[in-house]
């Protein structure tokens, strides 16, 4: 302890500057640049310097007051209880050093706890009177704060009249969370990316955003949603909090079904740790757990400490954001011949890894967010573990920072990168470029395809540099250059023999992996198998038409066109014949599947009463039998549901058999 050090007086001072400024831009424009855990961060390190050297305390210090001032464009509102916030713990230790405190201020008393989410958005406050939706406001500085009760009343969530008659619940005052759920704030920004307006960084700074604009028509046009967490005062209140949830749920309140009541907090800490890993099933953002102390006497014993309560605590989650600096763009090529702009990071530690490049998707993408090279960015992981960069820390950016700019030639085979009209993607339109054949047969060669072991990337790279293989079909002739391979550095007699048995023991993989292999766009696993069940050859499938591709019920208009587009390209059809040549199985080996319905064909018209239409086909399709678009003398039932169209008429002139709903269940059964 002591005097503080000049250093000490200006990190005190620097700090309160930094934490005034981010609360600012967090709780008055709703606009915050850094993450959360930074923040806290900060915070904690001010508390320390106070702590040790109270000195450095000052009056405007962040840690004397709740938050910042409230906005200025709504009336003002004052409440009756304080709203408070939580106390932050990050780790086990932490939240048994809360627990071992509760109990010894309790003693002889046992508590219980609830623990629940911790919704990551906005704390609201609602009053009713009569039964009425009064008041709702904002946190504030947790004192006072924005009357938004116009829009408030657009949550479409929020009753505006309480479902009792209950006299003693007639007037409450209810707190929670507004939030958004994650689809719903995508869809916002596409959209007003799409208008030119600036997009928020996370579902939490779009509702925050949300609810500070003047106008509640606008507000009633996004999703806010809201859910309750507790009941702040009301004449009947029961005995414990865990009852009040059941109270708000039965008024009418939206309450988070995932509430635990933990007799240990062991309990307690079992829920934290599923929901960590849980968290990204919910359709919102959560940042971690709140545990409390279930009894509301307890909870009246254990009371307040400046500004938050005793009994309770916040258990979050380790974050899974963080702060670095983007080094440089780079373009990676794939196998399509899409150009991703790949952003390089100084190494930082991100949700248990260290992570150095990002992919930052399209050159609008980099637009939307502003990003410069050398800007300092947040990085983030979601569900997947692939990191993104999900803004930028616009304060940090250096002086004459500059803009990213698409390179109009690619930066492996040098053609030209050209940008479709109305796509975000730009494109190498060169299919022998270095780059797409080496993705190609990485694609061709991995586990779900080919399996074909010991074809890695990095040799993969060697056999694509000394023009040994310019496409998949190339590795089956690969055993002419035998003893240039076993001449090659890293590779000697043994593994160039393991390879060529892993390619010629490939050929043995069944049609639908082959398909799969091939790499045509938007063909995936599952597609591969149903259109090589359906063609059962590559011939059949090289044949078929855009429609008759789309009579199957798992292939749509997207997936039609790009293999017909593939079969189109001479290339593709050279490296088939070869992979022919080679003895692939191009073909389905078993026999055909023998439903009851087999080579029979339908066409479907009007609306079926007790199906929809794509239910309908794989019904007729599980038995055998395939459905057509269009009436021809092929046909042979025309299955007619209710306000049919002209193929009736046409189905009768040709005289196609035609069957009613019911008819056509009798004929499945
Ligand atoms: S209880 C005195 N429960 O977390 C306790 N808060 O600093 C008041 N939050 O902005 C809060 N989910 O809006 C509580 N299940 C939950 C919560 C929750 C989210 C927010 C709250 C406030 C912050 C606490």
């Amino acid at each position: 302890m002591g005097t503080p050090s000049q250093q000490m007086i200006r990190r005190a001072e620097k700090l309160r500057r930094e934490l005034q400024d981010h609360d600012y831009r967090y709780y008055v424009l709703a606009e915050p640049t850094i993450s959360d855990e930074l923040y806290d961060t900060l915070l904690r390190e001010l508390v320390d310097l106070e702590r040790n050297h109270p000195e450095l305390r000052s009056p405007d210090s962040p840690t004397q007051r709740v938050g910042g001032e409230p906005s200025k464009v709504f009336p003002t509102v004052e409440y009756s209880t304080p709203m408070l916030s939580l106390g932050n713990s990050y780790s086990e230790d932490e939240i048994r050093d809360f627990d071992r405190r509760v109990r010894a201020l309790l003693k002889p008393s046992i508590p219980t706890y609830v623990a629940e989410l911790k919704f990551d958005g906005v704390a609201i406050t609602l009053q009713y009177n009569n039964g009425v939706f009064q008041l709702g406001a904002t946190r504030g500085d947790g004192l006072r704060g924005d009357d938004i009760t116009g829009n408030l009343k657009t949550v479409r969530s929020l009753p505006l009249r309480l479902r009792t008659s209950q006299p003693d619940l007639q007037s409450i005052e209810v707190r929670g969370e507004a939030f958004m759920h994650r689809p719903d704030f995508e869809q916002m920004n596409r959209l007003r990316a799409d208008q030119g307006e600036k997009t928020f960084i996370n579902p939490r700074s779009a509702t925050a955003g949300t609810l500070k604009l003047q106008d509640p028509k606008l507000v009633a046009k996004r999703h806010i949603r809201f859910s309750a967490y507790s009941l702040a005062s009301a004449s009947a209140r029961p005995k414990s909090h865990f009852e009040n949830l059941r109270t708000l749920k039965t008024l009418g309140f939206p309450v988070s079904p995932h509430i635990r009541l933990c007799p240990t907090i062991d309990e307690a800490i079992a829920f934290w740790r599923v929901w960590e890993a849980k968290r990204e099933t919910l359709p919102h953002d959560i940042d971690g757990i709140v545990v409390k102390v279930d009894s509301l006497p307890h909870q009246e014993r254990l009371g307040t400490i400046a500004k938050s309560p005793r009994w309770a605590m916040a258990l979050k989650f380790a974050s899974r954001k963080a702060e670095t600096v983007l080094n440089n763009i780079v373009l990676q090529v794939g196998r399509q011949g899409t150009v991703t702009p790949v952003a390089e990071l100084e190494p930082v530690f991100v949700g248990g890894t260290t992570v150095s490049r990002a992919t930052l998707h399209n050159i609008d993408y980099i637009n939307d967010l502003d990003l410069r090279l050398g800007d300092t960015v947040i990085v983030e992981k979601g569900g997947d573990v692939i990191p993104k960069v999900s803004g930028v820390v616009a304060k940090e950016r250096p002086k004459g920072a500059r803009r990213f700019v698409m390179p109009d030639s690619c930066p492996v085979c040098r053609s030209p990168i050209h940008r479709p009209q109305g796509e975000a993607n730009s494109y190498c339109d060169n299919a022998e470029c270095a780059a797409q054949v080496k993705r190609r047969i990485e694609h061709f060669a991995h586990r779900g395809a080919m399996d074909i072991e010991g074809l890695g990337d990095a040799a993969i790279d060697q056999l694509v540099q000394l023009g040994l293989a310019r496409s998949c079909a190339d590795l089956y002739v690969l055993h002419r250059n035998r003893e240039l391979l076993v001449n090659l550095e890293r590779w000697g007699e043994k593994s160039t023999q393991n390879l060529l048995d892993a390619i010629e023991a490939s050929k043995k993989q069944p049609f639908r992996r082959v398909l799969f292999a091939l790499g045509i766009r938007h063909v995936g696993g599952g597609a591969a198998q149903v259109l090589a069940e359906r063609f059962r050859s590559i011939e059949a499938l090289r044949e078929a038409s855009s429609d008759e591709l789309q009579s199957i019920p798992a292939i749509g208009p997207k997936i039609a066109e790009s293999i017909t587009a593939f079969f189109a390209e001479n290339h593709n059809r050279r490296i088939i014949r070869a992979l022919q040549k080679a003895g692939l199985t191009l073909s389905t080996t078993q026999p055909l599947a023998a439903g009851p319905l087999s080579r029979k064909t339908f066409v479907l018209t009007g609306t079926l009463a007790s199906h929809t239409r794509d239910e309908a086909k794989r019904m007729i399709e599980e038995r055998g039998g395939t459905v057509a678009s269009s009436i021809s003398k092929r046909v042979d039932y025309v299955i007619v549901g209710t306000t049919p169209g002209s193929k009736r008429k046409k189905a009768r002139s040709l005289g196609i058999p035609i069957l009613s709903e019911k008819e056509f269940i009798q004929l499945l059964r």
